[in-house]
């Protein structure tokens, strides 16, 4: 069941989806027109990877589905418990760890300081809970951000390239760490990403943005197991890079 972003009506029923995104208009300085009728539902528990050129509205739709941006038209239904993860971590430097861990979740010192270990434990980052952020590498900057995030055991969990900055031996341990995560808490996903492997690797679901409206909408599910699943694999990747205007051969 979703609600509307701003406390709005909860209008939907079905309790199959936690997004609903119905002709989402977004436009800047009542001229440039960034997203022109965008069509997004998520499942509950699905993965879908978002992905289209720079400056395309992807981060400009994930704030609207956190409710950071109140300024839109059209449908926008999601659940009230989500988390968002940016590219860049957000910890805040005059904090410990553990702190931004716990930022804005209620109760005593010690109760929140538990609640920090366990999410911290659950990332791998037990040892880091004292540090200071600024003394974090970039992949245990994101895992104390996925800390952050999961802390709020979000039906929806918002990522937007939260392993764009990472080399890439972090990043697949970051997608490992990820897997292991929501396979556990089983909320739905939004990932914004460039990375058309990554997107393969880790979602049910592609979806691109180009123009302002999805343009493709490709189910990976029923891929993975399959015996020709490389194969199918290779024609997805070939779909996605052509929905991105990507000139290539195999
Ligand atoms: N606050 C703002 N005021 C005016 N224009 C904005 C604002 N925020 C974003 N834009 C513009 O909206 C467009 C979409 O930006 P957005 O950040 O959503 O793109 P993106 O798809 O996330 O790009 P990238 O892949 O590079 O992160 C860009 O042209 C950007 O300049
Ligand atoms: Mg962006």
């Amino acid at each position: 069941m979703a609600t509307g972003v701003h406390g709005g009506v909860s209008t939907l029923e079905v309790g199959t989806d936690i997004v609903r995104v119905e002709g989402l208009v977004k436009t800047f300085d009542g001229t440039t027109q960034v997203l022109g009728g965008v069509d997004l539902t998520v499942g509950d528990g699905e993965f879908v990877a978002l992905l289209g050129r720079s400056g395309g509205g992807k981060t400009t739709a994930l704030r609207i589905l956190e409710g950071l941006d109140p300024d839109y038209s059209g449908t926008v239904l999601v659940p009230e418990q989500r988390s968002v993860v940016f590219q860049e971590p957000r910890l805040l430097p005059w904090q410990p760890v553990w702190q931004n861990v716990v930022l804005g979740i209620g109760g005593s010192r010690s109760e929140r300081r538990a609640i920090a270990r366990d999410a911290l434990e659950e990332v791998g980052l037990t040892h880091r809970a004292d540090a200071w952020p600024r003394t974090l590498s970039g992949g245990e900057a994101q895992r104390a951000g996925l800390a952050r995030a999961l802390v709020r055991e979000p039906r929806l969990l918002l990522l937007d390239e939260p392993f764009g900055a990472l080399d890439a031996l972090t990043r697949l341990r970051m997608h490992g760490l990820l897997r292991r995560l929501i396979a556990k808490h089983r909320p739905g996903v939004v990932l914004v990403t460039h990375d058309v492997q990554e997107a393969i690797d880790l979602a049910d679901r592609i979806v691109v943005l180009d123009a302002g409206t999805i343009t493709a909408s490709l189910e990976l599910t029923d891929i993975r197991g399959s015996e020709d699943e490389v194969e199918r694999l290779a024609e997805v990747r070939e779909q996605v890079l052509a929905a991105l205007g990507v000139e290539y051969e195999i």
